[in-house]
Formats: structure tokens, sequence, C-alpha cells
């Protein structure tokens, strides 16, 4: 995120337009609680995790705000267009303040990649990118420790965006998500029988909206016959330096998201679909859940052809 309140800023600056960044997200929002932004401000803070503002991470706005409130927020701040950075509530929250006739852009914001209307979302990479290296640190170990089963259970909220993509790139042996009902015995079956005639160890990965991860330590050690270990990786997921891709993608985002608003539009959230970097209406974030990856999951777990 702070790549792209950086990018926000550099580009308002060479736009001549002054920018001020909202304490704790929608809460400095309501509260008028704001901070200057510059380009002086926000140097050096791309490659932190994290967000120099802070979130409002337990609800977004709480009720609904009516015109004359917002125009009170707005006059207030001083400002004339508002972008939001967040998932989905605040994307709801986005799509709210326009309703109700005021400029806004959202730009997509979470490591859970669960955003309708976008391929990608802020943070996703780099969280997939924590998996894959903790991942790498217990296979290393694993193989010194022979006969193990892995269970590596991963942030994602009640979606399995991340668990599915990491599993696939580190090649995992299955992967469990709040969205698919898992075969279990079908699963275990297949990595008890690889294991008996060699594999050295298994490594499942586990999105914590399947989870959790920990009780189903008794349920596959009796399924597969072999000790079961289990890797929490919990917040460590949300933090850390950004990855390339994040920061690129929070360059290009926080552009557009700038350009949009100086050409007079409004109501739209940045978006990459296909490859392309584009805006979409707020309708579109907010009319429904992201489709699941079904043909990742499918290979992850050898439900297909292609997975054999
Ligand atoms: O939505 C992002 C996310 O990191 C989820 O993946 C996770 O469930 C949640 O936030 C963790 O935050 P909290 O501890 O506030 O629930």
């Amino acid at each position: 995120m702070n790549a792209c309140i950086a990018a926000i800023v550099c580009s308002a600056a060479k736009k001549d337009i002054r920018a001020v960044g909202l304490l704790k997200g929608f809460e400095g929002f309501v509260n008028s609680s704001a901070v200057e932004l510059d380009e002086k401000a926000v140097s050096g803070i791309a490659g932190r995790g994290g967000t120099i503002l802070g979130t409002s991470r337990n609800g977004a706005l709480k009720t609904r705000l009516e015109s004359t409130e917002l125009r009170r927020v707005y006059e207030s701040l001083g400002i004339d267009s508002l972008v939001v950075l967040g998932g989905g509530g605040s994307i709801t929250a986005a799509k709210q303040i326009e309703d109700a006739g005021f400029p806004v852009v959202a730009i997509p914001c979470t490591i859970d990649n669960d955003v309708a209307g976008t391929d990608y979302t802020i943070g996703f990479d780099s969280a997939c990118n924590h998996v894959i290296r903790m991942a790498n640190d217990i296979t290393d170990s694993a193989e010194a420790l022979d006969g193990r089963v892995f269970v590596i259970e991963t942030l994602g909220g009640d979606t399995g965006h991340i668990a599915v993509a990491s599993a696939y790139a580190i090649g995992a042996d299955a992967v469990l998500v709040p969205e698919m009902e898992p075969d279990l015995p079908q699963i275990c079956g297949r990595i008890k029988a690889e294991m008996d005639v060699g594999k050295p160890y298994s490594v499942i990965v586990v999105a914590e909206g399947a989870g959790p991860a920990q009780g189903l330590v008794e349920r596959l050690t009796e399924m597969l016959g072999r000790r079961v270990r289990v890797t929490s990786l919990g917040h460590a997921q949300r933090g850390g330096s950004p990855t390339y891709w994040d920061r690129k993608m929070a360059r290009a985002f926080g552009e557009m998201a700038v350009d949009t608003l100086t050409s007079g539009a409004s109501g739209t959230m940045t978006a990459m679909r296909d490859g392309e970097v584009n805006s979409v209406p707020l309708s579109v974030p907010t009319s429904g859940a992201k489709a699941f990856d079904l043909a990742t999951y499918n290979l992850v777990n050898r439900l297909t052809d292609e997975g054999e």
C-alpha cells in the first residue's frame, strides 16, 4: 500500500495537486484526521510493507454517510476528490460515496486477491512470495526428515486465492480452500500411495478459511499414517518489502487513479484484466464475488488429466 500511496502523491505533485493522507483510513475520513503528503513525505516508503497511514480494519464506513455529512467531510479536509485503497469493505464504501455524488476512485489493495472486476489486487504477489519462501525453508528441512507430511496454513480470509496460487507455484500435493469441500479420503489415499512407494515428503496447503489447519492434524495423521506437522504463516504474509510486481502494479494503479480524477471522471476502480491496466465502474466489484480459480485448484489436487 505504501508504494501506491507514494505513486498517488508523486503523480498528484506533478500535476500541482495537493495530497493529504487520511489517518486510519475511513476513521480519518470521518474525523478529518489527515496529514499533508508531498514528495518528500513519501520518499523511500515504497519499499516498506504495510501502510504509513494505518487502516480502519473493523468496518470501513460503519454507517452510510448522507450527502450533507460527506460535504462537511470533503470541505473540512479541503479535498475535492478521494482515492480509496482497500479490499471489499473499502470499495463498497467508495461506491456509497460515489452514489452520494462525490468524486472517488478505488484501488484494490488486499493480499486476498478477492475483488471482483480485477485479476489483481495489490499485496497478493508479495503474500504469495512469502508463502513460497517459507515453503522452500520447510522443504529444505523436509528433505532431512524422511516420510513426513507438512501442512502450510495461509491467510486469505474466507477465500482460497493465496492458497491455490501458492500451492500451484510450489508444486504442493494438495490444497484445501473454503470454496470447495475437500475429498480428504481421496487426497490422503493418493498421497499415502505416493509416499508408500518412496516419495520422501508431502506438502498440503490449507487456506485459513478451510481450517484451522491444526484441527486437521488428527484426521490427516490417521488417514496418512505419517507424522503431520503444521506451519501457520499468519500475519507475516501481510508484511515485508513488496515484490517487483506489487510495486509495478501499485504505481500503475496509483497513477491511473490520479489521471482518472483529473480527467473529470469518477466512480471507478482501477483494475487489471487480461494483462491490461484499466478502470471498471464501482458497480462491478460491489455486485458479486470474484470467480474462484477452479482450474488451478483441480491441477494442484490432481483432479484433471493435466494434473496427473
Ligand atoms: O483481508 C486480509 C487479511 O489478511 C486476511 O487474509 C486475514 O484473514 C485478515 O486480513 C487478517 O486480519 P485480522 O487479524 O484483522 O483478521
